[in-house]
């Protein structure tokens, strides 16, 4: 999905899962890491740090749970909004805002759909443009 990933993985290279920045550093002493994988979505950005992290050192950061359940009503209305507008539905916007979070953001959303693969494919060319972006990230 995602066109510019940072660095391929390799067979000598780690991808740790639900680490901390600290964690992260300290592995990094040790050995290569090519991803980490954290729980990320519009709703949940616990994560940031490590994100940022990533981003600093080029690591990709692989979100799980990339397609969020909205259980915050402000991010569930925004999230409408800016999908009627864009003629979209919402988890092409979640997944877009994700892509036009980081250029180390690789989501890969799971599905058991062949329609929601379509779908969520079509969201890697789906633009927000700022205001998109902050009205989301604000919600
Ligand atoms: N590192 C870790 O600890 C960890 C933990 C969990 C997951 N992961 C990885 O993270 C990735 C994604 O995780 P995930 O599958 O748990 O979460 P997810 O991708 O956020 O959500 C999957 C759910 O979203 C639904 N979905 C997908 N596309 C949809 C669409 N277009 N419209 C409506 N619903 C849609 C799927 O239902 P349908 O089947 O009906 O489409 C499924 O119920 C996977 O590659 C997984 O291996 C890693």
């Amino acid at each position: 999905m995602r066109q510019h990933c940072p660095r391929p993985a390799t067979g000598d290279a780690t991808e740790p899962s639900q680490v901390t920045v600290d964690q992260l550093r300290e592995a990094e002493q040790i050995t290569p890491i090519v991803s980490v994988q954290n729980r990320y979505n519009l709703t949940d950005r616990a994560s940031e740090d490590v994100l940022e992290h990533c981003e600093q050192r080029g690591i990709t950061f692989i979100p799980w749970l990339p397609v969020a359940p909205m259980t915050r009503g402000g991010a569930a209305d925004s999230l409408t909004a800016v999908a009627n507008r864009l003629h979209a539905t919402p988890t092409q916007v979640t997944l877009a805002w994700l892509l036009h979070r980081s250029p180390v953001m690789l989501p890969i959303p799971g599905t058991s759909s062949q329609a929601h693969l379509e779908e969520n494919v079509a969201a890697a060319s789906l633009r927000l443009d700022v205001d998109d972006y902050e009205q989301l990230a604000a919600a």
